[in-house]
């Protein structure tokens, strides 16, 4: 997909870069991201929406994968942004994101988080709940300022996804429960706060989802909850953010919708329900994060040693594993991955790739299909741009990779691998400790 081809010497070639030169240049384990392929899925998004007739944002949820230059491509392709830490927003301001265009989510925004947004002035306040509400009216009001807000509803709607990232049902740590009434209660609350602006309604359903069902319940929910707050309590709202989760293709079977699909199915949802209402079509955001850059990602690992137990397994364990994807040990993902310097051989044998931390669950794969591998070849996972980078860890004190951008021939580092001086740097002795040792 994307980029991808296997080049005359055999190997694959990402962005018209030679991955094995890539490997040798910078070091395994790295990650290669096909900037034209995460352009081209920002670029879907707009354009899909722009034909809808609707208003829209479309803002990528950093989370999946924040670094500076990232930010600064997102920002050129007229997307807006959902940080959900002081670090991301940070990451994003010091990448000089407009932040008129920066929304900002989270279940707990600390005061100092609450300030930073507020200082910069970011385009929304994703407010999720009670406490909250108060503090920023609190902290908006002393700034003399008044601070653009949606509130997150928890619309009852479970995805059919991993439990851990599903997040629409009513019992889950994000938002206010339509049922309960809390929702309209924060509504009311809200109208109420002199420093605040309601604009209107997110709701999230989860991740990697494969249907547009649940985006078009979740749609009708707010519509009708929309429509029950005009009637009871006169205000209009203008926006209605249906979230991200929209799925991407890990592996054989996966079965994605284009993006195309998962943006008519919204618009046409917002249309259909809103007009049912008489409502005036409010705007639409949606929050991609993992279908604007996992497919773009691969990482490349060095292969490294080798367990074989007849009749049962063998092992090829690779310079990495869950300390740069803590996926498939978190939530049993699956990948698929090739020899990227023997890319054209046959499959001869069937391997599971071992990471090299200190924990039998560091497992990248089970059963895959290589070549038979040897010391030194290189390993390419590919579906690694999303809740990689960004979920990495020093586990092992093992550091974390670079990150290189390709696209038409040349690589950009984006972000240095970590050094031996980076991984003791927050480290301190205290005095009493720092005698000689015998
Ligand atoms: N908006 C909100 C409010 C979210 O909570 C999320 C993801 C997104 C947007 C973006 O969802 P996406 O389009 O990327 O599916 N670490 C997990 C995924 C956690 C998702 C958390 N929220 C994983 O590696 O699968």
């Amino acid at each position: 997909h994307g980029t991808s081809r296997i080049n005359e010497r055999g190997h694959l070639e990402i962005g018209g870069c030679d991955t094995v030169e890539l490997a040798r240049t910078y070091g395994t384990p790295l990650y290669v991201m096909d900037e034209a392929l995460i352009r081209e899925r920002c670029r879907a998004y707009m354009d899909a929406f722009r034909s809808t007739g609707l208003k829209f944002q479309v803002a990528y949820a950093s989370k999946a994968f924040c670094t500076m230059a990232m930010c600064r491509l997102v920002a050129e392709e007229g997307l807006s942004l959902d940080v959900v830490s002081d670090g991301e927003l940070y990451t994003a301001l010091k990448a000089g994101y407009p932040p008129e265009r920066i929304h900002f989510h989270g279940n707990n925004k600390t005061p100092v988080e609450l300030e930073m947004a507020l200082d910069a002035g970011i385009g929304c306040f994703v407010v999720d709940n009670f406490t909250e509400l108060k503090m920023l009216n609190a902290m908006a009001g002393e700034k003399g300022k008044k601070a653009k807000i949606l509130l997150r509803i928890t619309p009852g709607v479970a995805a059919h996804t991993h439990d851990y990232i599903s997040t629409g049902q009513t019992d889950s740590k994000f938002g206010f429960d339509l049922e309960s009434g809390a929702a309209y209660d924060a509504a009311k609350q809200a109208i109420e706060c002199e420093h605040l602006e309601l604009l209107g309604l997110h709701s999230h359903i989860g991740s990697q989802i494969f249907e547009v069902e649940g985006f078009r319940m979740a749609v009708e929910k707010a519509a009708n909850f929309a429509a029950d707050l005009r009637d009871q309590l006169g205000i209009l709202l203008s926006v209605v953010n249906v979230g991200g989760g929209f799925g991407i293709r890990y592996k054989e079977g996966d079965t994605p919708l284009p993006v195309e699909r998962y943006v008519e199915a919204i618009a046409g949802a917002v249309k259909e329900t809103f007009s049912m209402r008489d409502y005036p079509l409010p705007e639409v955001w949606i929050e991609p994060g993992r279908s604007i850059v996992g497919e773009a990602g691969t990482t490349l690992y060095t292969v490294g040693t080798f367990k074989e137990i007849p009749g049962v397994r063998k092992y090829i364990a690779v310079d990495g594993g869950m300390t740069d994807n803590p996926r498939p040990a978190l939530y049993q993902s699956e990948y698929e991955a090739m020899l990227a310097n023997r890319a054209n051989e046959p499959a001869e044998e069937i391997v599971s790739i071992a990471g090299k931390a200190c924990e039998s669950g560091d497992m990248l794969i089970w059963d895959l299909h290589l070549p038979k591998a040897r010391h030194g070849d290189i390993l390419a996972v590919s579906c690694t741009g999303a809740y990689n980078y960004s979920m990495a860890s020093n586990y092992n004190r093992i550091r974390r990779p670079a990150v290189v951008f390709v696209k038409d021939g040349k690589a950009d580092l984006v972000v240095q691998r970590e050094t031996y001086e980076h991984l003791v740097s927050l480290d301190l002795i205290p005095e009493r400790m720092r005698g000689t040792i015998h």
